[in-house]
């Protein structure tokens, strides 16, 4: 069912677990979610890109989260999100469209100008009743990126802190260690993490998921980490298995069977997000 993130995270919250934060590129992928979250009775959070917009155009792509939430996710709670958001005209968009939740991305900017931006758009969306999720410490790498140790900036968390105050964001995503894509150093400093959490009253987002150590995300859950965004490992487990099948059937003609294995494929990585972010089984159903 489709419902506000708002009702997914304040679970989250009392249960002592995370959320997964799935971005989805097309209608397989967000197929794949959608069966992966009645699968593991899991809430699940459907995130869409700028990029994922420009190519589905955001129209489809909203109607086709809702109806998947409605009609295969039937009793788990599904939430669509706006990630990295950093055109005001999609943001305001999606806000209309029936997003629940939209990022605004500006972590580029200097502190001031984040907040000032930031706090423009949670005025916005406040209005409509939407949440807002804002960004402090560039986060590097690129979305379905794999690759050998790259340099990874941190966020101060200080800036964190007074961030979160001044803009009024109703959750925080920073740079604590992860990278956007796999890479062999990425790791979260848990140190780091604590500072935050103890001067923030706001759900804690953890951006580039992918490529991270089970025991490593179960220690970040365990340090306060209440949403976890993963891109990569969809992209990666969708294009592998795609390039698979059309190599093993390249004279198919039916493009269901080349694009059905894709569609399993997604459901698998995100089942098993589920479990280790502690959200599968939460879902009773009578
Ligand atoms: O915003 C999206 C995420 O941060 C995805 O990161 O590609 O490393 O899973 P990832
Ligand atoms: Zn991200």
């Amino acid at each position: 069912m489709l419902c506000h993130i708002k009702e997914i995270i304040t679970s989250a919250q009392k249960g002592g677990y995370a959320v997964g934060s799935f971005n989805v590129h097309n209608f397989e992928t967000a197929l794949g979610v959608a069966h992966a979250a009645l699968r593991a009775k899991s809430p699940a959070i459907i995130q869409v890109s700028e990029g994922a917009i420009k190519y589905m155009g955001l129209k489809p792509i909203t109607h086709i989260v809702s109806t998947l939430a409605k009609n295969i996710a039937t009793y788990t709670p599904i939430a669509l999100h706006l990630d990295h958001g950093k055109k005001i005209e999609t943001i305001f968009e999606c806000i209309n469209a029936g997003f629940t939740s939209v990022h605004i991305d500006a972590s580029d900017l200097p502190l001031d100008e984040n907040i000032l931006l930031s706090k423009t758009v949670v005025e916005m969306a406040h209005a409509k009743n939407v949440w807002v999720q804002g960004e402090v410490g560039f986060m590097v790498g690129g979305h379905g990126k794999k690759g050998e140790a790259i340099t990874i900036p941190l966020a101060d968390p200080e800036e964190v802190i007074r961030f979160a105050r001044e803009s009024g964001v109703d959750t925080v995503a920073a740079a604590i260690g992860t990278a956007h894509g796999v890479y062999d150093n990425e790791t979260i400093y848990f140190d780091l993490l604590k500072k935050i959490k103890n001067g923030i009253n706001i759900p804690f987002v953890l951006h580039g998921g992918s490529g991270l150590s089970d025991a490593i995300i179960k220690e970040g859950i365990n340090g306060g980490v209440n949403i976890i965004n993963i891109g990569s490992d969809i992209k990666i487990a969708f294009c592998k298995t795609l390039i698979k099948t059309c190599a093993e059937n390249s004279e198919e003609t039916d493009p269901r069977k080349l694009l059905k294995p894709t569609i399993r494929a997604v459901e698998e990585v995100v089942v098993n997000k589920m479990k280790l972010f502690g959200s599968a089984g939460q879902v009773i159903v009578q």
